[in-house]
């Protein structure tokens, strides 16, 4: 007996060295795992591959220059639903119309380690900032629907602006080839209302040098910040320097053709002088049904969001653009550009080209 209970005292003391032994051998295995693990990453585990993903999301930044215009929502909306459907996240800032804003937006958006940046500039000019401070981090910068001027962006996306231009002055002058034309364009701050202009003078240049065109009021020619409240303005002011004797009116895009066309109101006019526009708006589109607005551009904006998202996380995993086949000089660099076509739009194809890709729908635009 005796020596049985030393023998199951002997027992438990090994039990007790083997105890104090377990920890240790844990401490020791999870080390040799860990190491293992490092030194061949193809077998990472499972929280650590949920880590990976959670860190690999791509953040997109979008900034922009204001969403007064009814468009730019649409713009927005479309672009984060794709964005999100390849698996990236948007932080989206807009700067209400102030340049400076959106520079210090970026630089924010720059601070929270966004992948890239998609920019729809306020100030063609001062958003050279952003590409530079977004470079100057590695970030890669679109330039969406206006150029970035005197800078190195990686992508210009946008429709082509110069024949939306040509479009424009192109319809009124087929409805009009003699009379006087006033040209209002949008805000000069905005690369696309210089292009939106060229192409308007390509238009109606050889009518102009033969006389049969006439430009009327010198001086009044851009509507500040695309503001139709300026639009109605410059439109009244030209009414009354020139005795209403205008026969067209060249606004580069519907909210400013709506406040052409206010003031045309006041004068028992609208509807009798021909008036351009841009974007399909719901308003301009009831406006062209009604008769007071001759045409529109159609701009698919589905086309244009859903390209840049998709350029947006193919540039943060730095592959390449093959859509980008063609470029666009910004004054420093000819930028790899995709350019998409924009569609001439009258009362008598509307309901084909507007209402049948979806934009808006047949009861809202003839208000039945
Ligand atoms: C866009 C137009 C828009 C205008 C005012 C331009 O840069 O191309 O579609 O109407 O800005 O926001």
């Amino acid at each position: 007996m005796q020596h049985r209970s030393i023998f199951n005292s002997m027992l438990t003391a090994k039990n007790k060295v083997y105890l104090k032994l377990i920890p240790i051998c844990c401490v020791l295995t999870a080390c040799f795992a860990m190491l293992f693990g490092c030194a061949d990453p193809s077998t990472p585990k499972q929280s650590e591959q949920t880590d990976t993903t959670a860190t690999q999301k791509i953040k997109i930044g979008l900034s922009i220059e204001s969403l007064r215009v009814e468009r730019w929502p649409k713009d927005r909306d479309i672009f984060i639903a794709e964005a999100e459907k390849l698996g990236a996240e948007v932080i989206v800032q807009s700067a209400d119309g102030d340049e400076r804003r959106q520079n210090e937006q970026a630089e924010n958006m720059i601070t929270q380690g966004v992948d890239v940046l998609v920019v729809i500039p306020k100030d063609s000019v001062a958003a050279a900032q952003i590409v530079q401070a977004a470079h100057a981090d590695g970030i890669k910068v679109i330039a969406y629907d206006r150029l970035i001027r005197e800078s190195e962006p990686d992508l210009y996306i946008s429709f082509d602006n110069e024949k939306v231009g040509y479009l424009q002055a192109e319809y009124l002058y087929r409805q009009k080839p003699k009379g006087n034309y006033f040209l209002l364009g949008g805000a000069p701050t905005d690369n696309n209302a210089r292009l939106l202009r060229q192409g308007q003078m390509r238009a109606l240049q050889p009518a102009i040098d033969s006389g049969d065109i006439r430009l009327v009021a010198e001086g009044k020619h851009w509507a500040v910040n695309w503001d139709a409240r300026d639009a109605l303005n410059k439109a009244e002011q030209v009414l009354t320097q020139t005795n209403n004797m205008v026969d067209a009116v060249v606004a580069s895009n519907d909210g400013t053709a709506g406040g052409v066309i206010q003031a045309l109101e006041g004068q028992n006019l609208a509807g009798k002088v021909l008036v351009s526009g841009q974007d399909a708006e719901l308003a301009a589109c009831q406006r062209i049904v009604k008769g007071t607005q001759t045409m529109t551009v159609y701009k698919p904006i589905h086309l244009i969001a859903t390209k840049a998202a998709q350029a947006a996380v193919a540039l943060a995993k730095d592959e390449k653009i093959t859509e980008a086949t063609q470029t666009v000089n910004n004054g420093k660099i000819d930028v790899p550009s995709i350019l998409l076509t924009p569609i001439q739009v009258d009362k008598d194809n509307l309901e084909e080209v507007v209402i049948k890709d979806g934009f808006h729908t047949r009861e809202a635009v003839y208000q039945e």
